[in-house]
């Protein structure tokens, strides 16, 4: 309802965010939000940079729009015709978006290399510093790993700590992308999650997933100051006159791809004005707390497999339901071609019945399986039993 009612007022308003004296107390709520976001990433005082920008997407890509321009600041006159091949790392379970940002900056996907994970989803730094080196033996220059702190599917967390001592040995720009996972940093009991995220260069965290902020609220977070000003800026004369009677450094849209920019701040800081950073603990405790509930209960029970062992990390519950026709059916590739029908015809059938609805997938050799995530605080207890009630109505003549 917060949420709601500051995105309301931020529609009344409707003002633009490029300058101070548009935007003045939406830029000066974006500076202390900002501030305090990169105070729970670890970096002393908050200090730093950022913004708030459309989405996790284009947070990841500025990041590597940055990380370009950190180390070879001439491509924003010259452009990549002037520079070395870059190439940049990211894992097999990462989210396609940072191949997305590699086309659009002219980088190419081929230049974003794709790790190996563990069976958990989580990248192999071996396999990291391996394929550094490789690339480094053909000439290639890594500018970029980007590390995932909740993936999309799995919900898991790279191994942070281990991937920052890499990226500081071979000096290459560590991003996290924490649209999914950064929500957990308000969690006194899970944020060990994404110990060694002080260690990154930036971060996307997007409180428009799991604190439930409503969309769009995705936040960049800038280790060092200034970057993405020098980055960006093309000095505008018509906005970013030098003579205004005020601080330019409150002029904070020039830092931005975009010109005219939202305002998506407020509902963020609204709703943690009113709520607090233990409101959000608890929201996020309580949705780990169900998912926890959902696995519990499915591991052990009859029709079901889980498709990595072990208690998630985040709310992804991954898992097969396996209907009575294919039980004690011998591993094969018909089971195989039945399985992967399953869940398509269960979600196509709730959705027919408009009851519920839950995603599925296929993912590398694994065939379509369910993933629940949660992340809406108002479920319960009775929502997860009344998935599972429906999954088994609607799957057991499959
Ligand atoms: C890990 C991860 N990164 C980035 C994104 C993209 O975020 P957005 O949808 O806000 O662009 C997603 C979306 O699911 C995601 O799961």
């Amino acid at each position: 309802m917060v949420g709601l009612a500051a995105d309301w007022l931020t529609s009344a308003a409707n003002t633009n965010m490029f300058t101070y004296e548009i935007a003045p107390v939406f830029v000066l709520l974006e500076y202390v939000t900002l501030r305090k976001m990169r105070e729970m990433v670890g970096w002393p005082g908050g200090c730093g940079d950022g913004i708030f920008s459309p989405g996790g997407a284009i947070s990841n890509m500025y990041a590597m729009l940055i990380a370009r321009f950190k180390m070879f600041p001439e491509v924003k006159e010259k452009g990549m015709a002037a520079i070395p091949r870059l190439v940049a790392f990211t894992s097999e379970h990462s989210h396609f978006s940072v191949k997305k940002g590699a086309a659009a900056l002219g980088i190419g996907t081929d230049s974003v290399i794709l790790i190996r994970c563990d069976e958990r989803g989580k990248m192999i730094p071996s396999d990291l510093e391996r394929r550094i080196v490789e690339a480094k033996q053909k000439g290639f220059v890594p500018f970029l790993v980007s590390a995932t702190a909740g993936t999309t599917v799995y919900g898991a967390f790279d191994p942070l700590i281990a991937i920052a001592d890499i990226c500081k040995k071979y000096k290459v720009w560590m991003h996290v992308d924490g649209a999914w996972g950064g929500g957990l940093l308000m969690s006194r009991k899970h944020k060990w999650k994404l110990n060694g995220i002080e260690r990154a260069n930036s971060v996307t965290w997007n409180p428009h997933k799991m604190m439930g902020v409503p969309l769009q609220c995705s936040a960049l977070l800038v280790r060092e100051e200034g970057l993405m000003q020098s980055c960006n800026q093309m000095h505008a004369s018509y906005l970013f006159q030098q003579d205004k009677h005020y601080d330019l450094s409150y002029d904070t849209g020039d830092k931005a791809l975009q010109c005219g920019r939202h305002v998506d701040v407020f509902k963020l800081w609204l709703m943690w004005r009113a709520k607090g950073t233990t409101g959000f603990e608890a929201q996020i405790d309580k949705c780990l707390e169900l998912a926890e509930y959902l696995y519990n209960k499915i591991k052990n029970r009859e029709g079901y497999e889980m498709v990595f062992d072990g208690k998630p990390q985040h709310t992804n519950v991954c898992f097969w339901y396996i209907p009575p026709s294919l039980r004690g059916m011998e591993d094969s590739e018909e089971r195989t071609s039945r399985l992967m029908k399953v869940a398509p015809v269960i979600k196509a059938r709730m959705m027919e019945y408009g009851t519920t609805m839950v995603s599925y997938q296929p993912l590398g050799d694994k065939v379509n399986f369910f993933r629940m995530v949660i992340s809406n605080p108002a479920a319960t207890h009775q929502d997860i039993d009344f998935l599972i009630d429906e999954i088994e109505r609607l799957g057991q003549d499959l």
